[in-house]
């Protein structure tokens, strides 16, 4: 274990959006999985954000030299690093929000669903877990088959008589963050000021971009846009391809977790507008989780915004991707109530 000083109220990074660690309300973050290959520059982006004030690094094994290391950052949060189940415990409790990078990523030629038969059982003591240490916490879960280890989340949350719809998250937005960046990059517009919501699940046709509702609007064609939504859908896999067996995606998952844990935060503290996509509980089509723009408050989910207007193209995509996630989400729901 290891204890970082008190950071300095000057560093440029605590005066951001006009908090200091004075000003900000005192918030216990944990990443569980934290030595893992996203888990780790999550860990740093975390230490990085002026809106946390401890941060608890959870993993099975690895994470007193992860917490050390970070813990050496002079910004404001406290670091404690807890390794084994014994540990958990520790970790969770006081915590107003539990990021999940635990559990196995893909090698090529696997789904993400091929990922469920360990990363269910993962997810699901560690949703206990939540449920007895830190039952009003945000949840943000990023380990995959999301579109099923969210609702297996839910069903732990359920039978532990703590599920509150508002505050379990599956995080979706490294989807946003590539159709961002592909849209810049086709539209030829700077990418600080694009904005592209994604909707749907977190698995191949399930991610359905809404290019039609891209800002800055850019005249692209409809195979651009076909291109574009492969792209987007395929992200995951061309980083699966490209690591060529060393796992998936984890610095820009890690950068996308650090975004949306940060928008999280926000709402928790009262900033007005936050508005993010995330797979939630949802009642805007007929599944039960769907993923899209999600307003954040003081409670979590303040509002599942409606997937507004689609092109035909995008209106085909929802109906191909409902069987897909219905299935999923089943699949969840499923292994949490049988085992
Ligand atoms: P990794 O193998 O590098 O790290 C996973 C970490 O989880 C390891 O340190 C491991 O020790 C830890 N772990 C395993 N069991 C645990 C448990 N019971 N409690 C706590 N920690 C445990 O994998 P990674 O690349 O960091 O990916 C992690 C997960 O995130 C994968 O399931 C991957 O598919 C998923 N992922 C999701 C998205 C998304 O957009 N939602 C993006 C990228 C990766
Ligand atoms: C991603 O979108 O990069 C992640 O879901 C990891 C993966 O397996 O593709």
């Amino acid at each position: 274990r290891s204890t970082c000083a008190a950071a300095s109220s000057t560093h440029p990074l605590l005066r951001r959006r006009g908090y200091s660690s004075e000003s900000a309300p005192e918030r216990k973050v944990a990443v569980l999985g934290a030595a893992g290959g996203i888990g780790q520059p999550l860990a740093l982006l975390m230490k990085l954000n002026p809106l946390v004030s401890s941060l608890s690094l959870y993993d099975i094994a690895g994470t007193p030299g992860v917490a050390a290391d970070v813990s050496h950052i002079n910004t404001r949060s406290e670091v404690v690093g807890y390794m084994g189940e014994d540990q958990l415990g520790k970790a969770l409790e006081g915590c107003d929000l539990v990021i999940i990078p635990a559990g196995v990523p893909r090698k090529p030629g696997m789904t993400r669903d091929d990922l469920f038969n360990i990363n269910a059982g993962i997810v699901k003591s560690l949703a206990t877990a939540i449920a007895k240490y830190c039952p009003h916490a945000l949840v943000n879960m990023i380990s995959n088959p999301v579109n099923s280890t969210v609702p297996i989340a839910a069903e732990v949350f359920k039978k532990a008589g703590t599920y509150d719809e508002k505050k379990l998250f599956g995080v979706t937005m490294l989807d946003v963050v590539r159709a961002k960046t592909f849209y810049a990059g086709k539209a030829k517009v700077p990418v600080e000021g694009v904005n592209v919501p994604v909707v749907g699940g977190h698995a191949g046709i399930t991610i359905l971009p809404l290019f039609s509702q891209a800002t800055p609007k850019a005249n692209l064609s409809d195979e651009d846009i076909k291109a574009l939504t492969k792209r987007t859908q395929d992200g995951g896999t061309e980083v699966v391809e490209a690591k060529a067996g060393k796992g998936s995606a984890t610095l820009s998952m890690a950068y996308a977790g650090a975004i949306f844990a940060d928008a999280c935060l926000k709402g928790l503290n009262g900033v007005p507008d936050v508005i993010e996509c995330s797979f939630v509980q949802s009642s805007i089509t007929e599944l039960p989780f769907f993923a899209s723009k999600v307003k954040l408050g003081k409670n979590g989910v303040e509002e599942v915004l409606d997937l507004g207007p689609l092109s035909d193209y995008e209106k085909q995509g929802l109906e191909s991707l409902m069987p897909e996630l219905k299935s999923s989400i089943e699949k969840g729901i499923k292994f949490a109530n049988q085992s």
